[in-house]
């Protein structure tokens, strides 16, 4: 649908009142579907997505008749528990052969002129997507089946959570191609944004995180609770057609005969193919220039890719040069260099926290993976390495996904000789002896002893870390070095650090005490949300912190709320309530807290007490990505004090998002909220001064 048209329905379309009005307004939900999940470019804010869904599913409520199966509505699914039956594919699922350098292709293309018998043979070539993969099939336009890959032979029949995936056409007007039945392959993927989100949220829940985004993509699929699949944002590269039963008397069609004419065809029609990923080659040269190409920047893309897929592009050719019993001929995958290795477990370290959690670490022999030197990956709680039966001296296959943390995939357990010992968790704290305790719901043992000198050490690194006071020059080395020293022993130690004695110690030039003496300084400033995410409270993010601040005329307030009025607070839940009541009511807190307001920090809410007036009153900001004038400390500063307020997230609550260098994923979130203005630092400085 073109976008007057869509905009036409749109306005005429609010609430339908008959069958007819009820298509128009499918037909708009379906267009606002694909600009947002198909080309991330929406039109309309979630909000109003939402009101339009709702309007129709009244409607369809009260006119059960007049529901189609290819309604937005029934991507909503109910199946609950229900166990998966087990489909024959039409045409089993090949994997496809490796490659992993030009020597490997190049002999490749080599066969390929020998078995056509051609000069010259155009390739396509797109990104081979890390995920899960999928076969749909499409009858009468209708989306009828998606199963996953299973053997290859039989997977399991998985409709309904397919039905999730929001950028999957219910219905998709094959019928315009004359084709009457057809079996389209891809690939599930969780982007590598709302994978991180997904593991944040299970970390906040002290659970183990998800290994890596294809892992999440195969296990999401499997979910038996459709409402929790649609929860995971999942996505569908869909790139290959393996069966196409003709519609009777269709005629033949010139987009059908090659590869890149099917991605076109499967756009056109709604899907998300590579589309903008592919490129046709008529020479293997330029073939490889592509994929070396697209490795180098593979850390820029939103999702994994594990390789690039090369295809004869004529579907005829691909005909004519068939497949091995595992692999087709006319198709050949190139893999970027490897994110595994294999590398000995020597020894565990139990790491003690800012919270006293214990994380046990595995210290390995040292191991190149995809660029990166290996010797340390935390295994998170005991439970992880019962589940994987890790001992000590195994061989482990590690693996490091893009910007994921590196973990063990698994023990070797075949390359075991007998020699490897358990490994035994300790009952007592590695670093002050206390008994460590473990919270009946909670996986991760903990040290209690909140004078721990690892968690005194910890929670001052947490404090002047980039995000909370954000001093530099006082990162994570100086401070172990000035703990050992009994220069600094608590948070309040950084307010009077002897810098004479500073000076004198090795590698601190006269410059460098300075610069750190001005981070010190400046950090006495730095507004109560910072403060209040520095002091590491338990489940107390930036967010949070944030909230909180806006909550009080000076911290010390807190000590006269309750769990209930916490509550009360935005985004604040029981166990966070309860985490900050119980900062709050510790005596060794409050003298903490004296200490500092003693010190010249900021205690007290700036923005309560002075009545917002300026340029930017009322609006809301948010800093993404590296701005080039200012510091973003001073940006935020600089809005609040012009009668801004700066928010924590990305939400339909904010105005304005700022933009410098390198954003990430709260530029692509706002993107999809057409009332955020986007936009430059520059714009921003000329917000203040208009
Ligand atoms: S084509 C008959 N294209 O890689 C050939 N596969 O080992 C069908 N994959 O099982 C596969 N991206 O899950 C093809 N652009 C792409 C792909 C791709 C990822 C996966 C697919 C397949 C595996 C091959």
């Amino acid at each position: 649908m073109a976008l007057q048209e869509a905009t036409r329905l749109f306005s005429i379309s609010q609430a339908p009142v008959d069958a007819a009005s009820a298509e128009d307004l499918r037909q708009v939900l379906r267009f606002h579907e694909h600009r947002y999940y198909v080309k991330n470019d929406p039109l309309i804010s979630d909000a109003e997505y939402d009101l339009l869904f709702k309007k129709l599913q009244q409607f369809e409520a009260d006119h059960p008749a007049l529901v189609t199966p290819d309604s937005p509505t029934q991507r909503v699914g109910n199946s609950i528990g229900k166990d998966f039956t087990t489909v024959q594919h039409l045409v089993p699922m090949l994997s496809l052969e490796n490659s992993y350098n030009a020597e490997d292709l190049l002999d490749w293309d080599r066969k390929a002129h020998e078995l056509t018998g051609l000069e010259q043979v155009d390739y396509c070539v797109e990104p081979k997507f890390d995920g899960a993969s999928i076969s749909l099939i499409y009858e009468d336009d209708l989306l009828t089946r998606g199963a996953t890959r299973g053997d290859g032979v039989d997977g399991e029949e998985i409709t309904g959570n397919i039905k999730q995936i929001r950028s999957v056409p219910l219905s998709a007007a094959f019928s315009a191609y004359g084709i009457r039945q057809i079996e389209v392959r891809g690939e599930v993927l969780l982007n590598k944004s709302n994978f991180k989100r997904y593991n944040d949220q299970l970390a906040a829940q002290n659970l183990p995180p998800l290994a890596n985004p294809r892992n999440a993509a195969s296990g999401s699929l499997r979910i038996k609770d459709t409402r929790e699949v649609a929860k995971r944002n999942l996505e569908a590269f869909l790139y290959h057609v393996s069966y196409v039963l003709p519609a009777d008397n269709a005629p033949e069609q010139h987009a059908l005969n090659s590869h890149s004419g099917m991605l076109d065809m499967l756009w056109q029609l709604g899907f998300k193919s590579p589309v903008a990923e592919k490129r046709v080659f008529n020479n293997i040269g330029a073939v490889i220039d592509y994929c070396q190409a697209y490795e180098a920047r593979r850390d820029d893309l939103p999702y994994e890719i594990d390789g690039m897929v090369i295809k004869v592009n004529n579907l005829r050719l691909q005909d004519k040069m068939g497949m091995t019993t595992h692999h087709p001929r006319w198709a050949i995958a190139y893999k970027f260099k490897a994110r595994q290795g294999t590398s000995k477990l020597r020894r565990i370290e139990f790491q003690v926290g800012r919270t006293g959690s214990i994380t046990p670490v595995a210290k390995i022999d040292p191991v190149p993976i995809g660029g990166v030197t290996v010797s340390s990956v935390s295994l998170f709680n005991e439970d992880v390495v019962r589940e994987k039966d890790l001992r000590l001296g195994d061989t482990v296959l590690v693996e490091r996904a893009g910007d994921v943390i590196p973990y063990i995939v698994k023990p070797l357990t075949d390359l075991r000789d007998g020699s490897e010992t358990p490994i035994v968790f300790p009952k007592n704290c590695p670093v002050c002896g206390d008994a460590l305790f473990k919270p009946e719901d909670e996986a991760v043992w903990r040290c209690v002893n909140i004078n721990c000198e690892a968690q005194v050490v910890e929670r001052i690194i947490h404090f002047g870390s980039k995000d909370a006071m954000d001093i530099r020059g006082l990162g994570e080395a100086n401070i172990r070095k000035f703990y050992e020293l009994g220069l600094l022993k608590d948070i309040p130690g950084i307010y009077t650090l002897d810098f004479e004695k500073i000076g004198r110690l090795e590698g601190f030039g006269r410059k460098s005490v300075e610069n750190l003496q001005t981070a010190i300084q400046n950090s006495r400033q730095q507004p109560l949300n910072r403060l209040i995410f520095a002091l590491g409270i338990r489940y107390v993010g930036e967010t949070t912190a944030k909230t909180l601040a806006n909550a009080v005329q000076h911290l010390t307030d807190f000590t006269r709320h309750t769990e209930e009025t916490l509550l009360e607070l935005e985004d604040v839940g029981i166990k966070v309530a309860r985490s900050i009541h119980e900062f709050f009511s510790h005596k060794d807190n409050l003298a903490l807290l004296q200490k500092l307001e003693a010190l010249g920090l900021q205690l007290k809410n700036e923005k309560k007490e002075r009545a917002a007036t300026g340029n930017l009153n009322g609006q809301t900001f948010l800093f993404t990505g590296t701005l080039k004038q200012l510091k973003r400390s001073e940006a935020e500063g600089l809005a609040e004090k012009n009668g801004g307020a700066v928010l924590g997230s990305v939400s339909a609550k904010l105005n304005y998002l700022v933009v410098g260098e390198d954003a990430g994923s709260k530029l692509e979130k706002a993107k999809k909220i057409n009332t955020i203005k986007i936009i430059s630092e520059e714009e921003f400085l000329s917000l203040l001064s208009s």
